[in-house]
């Protein structure tokens, strides 16, 4: 426009048709410009996926994708078909119990943390801890499978980031052992095995990692763990080589070794403790692994992921951000902020500084300060408007009846941890299916504001989680696993 006056051709009226008609193009030009924005921007804040991908599917197709460095366990859903621990062992939950049971685990990590941070009150309260036929363990849970002893024997356990001591029932199971699918464990056949005494620094560790003070038995330390009233491993504290991999051992671990044992662990023989204190597996390959592990949780029961020890084969787009001081042996990270479809929803950064917030693998759906999670589902419910409002499922409040859909469009969820460290949620991970007709919002909220945040293990599906905890940080790396 401006050659043109410049040029000095001066207002003929052919010249002012040429004018408007290039003001006309380069309007149109700017509503066509507009208009492709508008899709980048959907593109960017929008998922559009096939339904079908949020559905369980009954045939195991391991990820491949991830970690498959010689160092890395895979990592299979407890309850799904690329398990072993399959058939009667496993009763397979439905979504409700799922969610009742995960209510549990989250009550539990409450007392557990009211009784680190000294809240001595919550202690004689067991109402804090509801009576399930030990199911409070969880039912989110995820498997690795490992060697113990010599010859190594196989056992399929439960891998948890929010305990510290890893056990497993032993024979002669002097007072009960449940159903377990491989052939329980046997200190007496092994060559390795070798009992802590009750004077060992080991043995008095297990007062914080337990949170039961350790008893003793002709100068045998013996250890005790509840997961809630019904569910509990009592036994030996033993020595024992733990066989990762061929290529990954460590020998003299310290596990329990339990002879009365009770709870619904869905036939794993026991449980890997992940968790920040001295006895977890964590702290005592601190020599061998430097404190960082990383693990994928799939996308689906019907897949499968890894858990890794050491920095070997990581990632390299990691995004961190700094552990917390605070959570005892839970992972405690900062949350700042929330974007949904691409933008920042209104809640004030006190709230979350308030709350807290933890990391775990065995919660299911991310818990969130009701302020947080009302700004969460009513910005959510905005974008989603075309889709039919249904029933809610349990926890979940934010429910749509999709059984006229294949393909669904959702707005993008990212959150916002300290440092500004911006991660993406897999589509998967905002969403929770109970059949097509009725699929949630996967997030809940806490009763109170007070209470500490969880980030769940659905949110964190299909992304590689990396934990280093000497270098005091957590990471996240989009597609680390399918
Ligand atoms: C470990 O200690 C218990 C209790 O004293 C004993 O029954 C068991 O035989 C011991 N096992 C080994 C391998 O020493």
């Amino acid at each position: 426009m401006r050659s043109i006056i410049e040029r000095g051709e001066m207002a003929s009226s052919h010249s002012i048709i040429l004018l408007l008609s290039f003001l006309f193009v380069l309007s149109a030009a700017r509503i066509e410009s507009a208009l492709e924005t508008n899709e980048e921007e959907e593109v960017r804040h929008y998922h559009t996926l096939q339904l079908s991908s949020l559905l369980p599917s009954s045939v195991c197709n391991p990820s491949t994708i991830g970690n498959k460095r010689k160092g890395s366990l895979e990592v299979v859903h407890k309850h799904g078909p690329c398990s072993s621990l399959t058939g009667d062992m496993v009763k397979p939950l439905t979504v409700k119990e799922t969610m009742t049971h995960d209510q549990s685990r989250v009550d539990l990590i409450r007392a557990k943390l009211a009784i680190n941070t000294g809240k001595k009150d919550l202690l004689g309260s067991k109402a804090t801890i509801p009576a399930k036929s030990g199911s409070t363990i969880g039912s989110g849970n995820y498997i690795v499978t490992v060697g113990l002893g010599t010859p190594a024997k196989k056992l399929s356990l439960i891998f948890d980031t929010g305990s510290d001591l890893t056990w497993t029932q032993c024979q002669p199971c002097a007072r009960s052992c449940y159903n377990q699918k491989e052939p329980i464990f046997t200190p007496s056949a092994s060559t390795t095995y070798t009992n802590v005494s009750c004077s060992a620094t080991e043995c008095s560790s297990l007062a914080s990692a337990t949170g039961n003070n350790p008893g003793c038995s002709v100068s045998t330390c013996l250890y005790g763990i509840q997961y809630g009233d019904q569910s509990f491993s009592v036994g030996f504290f033993g020595k024992e080589k733990l066989t990762l991999t061929p290529k990954d051992v460590v020998n003299g671990f310290y596990f329990g070794c339990g002879q009365n044992n009770q709870g619904l662990f869905g036939g794993a023989a026991g449980l890997i403790g992940l968790g920040r204190d001295k006895l977890s597996i964590v702290s005592q390959t601190a020599n061998k692994y430097r404190k960082v592990f990383s693990y994928c949780l799939p996308s689906r029961a019907s897949s499968t992921g890894y858990l890794t020890f050491g920095s070997g084969g990581m990632a390299r787009n990691i995004k961190y951000t700094r552990l917390s001081t605070q959570g005892g042996s839970f992972y405690g990270l900062t949350l700042t902020a929330i974007t949904v479809g691409g933008t920042k929803l209104p809640i004030s950064p006190g709230v979350f500084q308030t709350s807290g917030i933890i990391i775990d693998s065995g919660t299911v759906i991310t818990r969130l300060p009701p302020t947080a999670y009302s700004a969460l589902s009513s910005a959510f419910r905005t974008q989603m408007k075309k889709y039919p409002l249904t029933k809610p499922l349990s926890i979940l409040d934010t429910c749509y009846d999709l059984s006229n859909y294949q393909m669904i469009t959702i707005p993008k969820i990212s959150v916002i941890w300290g440092g500004n460290t911006n991660v993406e949620i897999a589509p998967q991970g905002i969403l929770y299916a109970n059949g097509v007709s009725q699929v949630c919002l996967a997030f809940a909220a806490n009763g109170d504001d007070s209470d500490i945040g969880i980030f769940g293990n659905v949110q964190q599906r299909t992304m590689a989680v990396v934990y280093d905890v000497a270098g005091g940080k957590v990471g996240f790396a989009p597609r680390g696993c399918t």
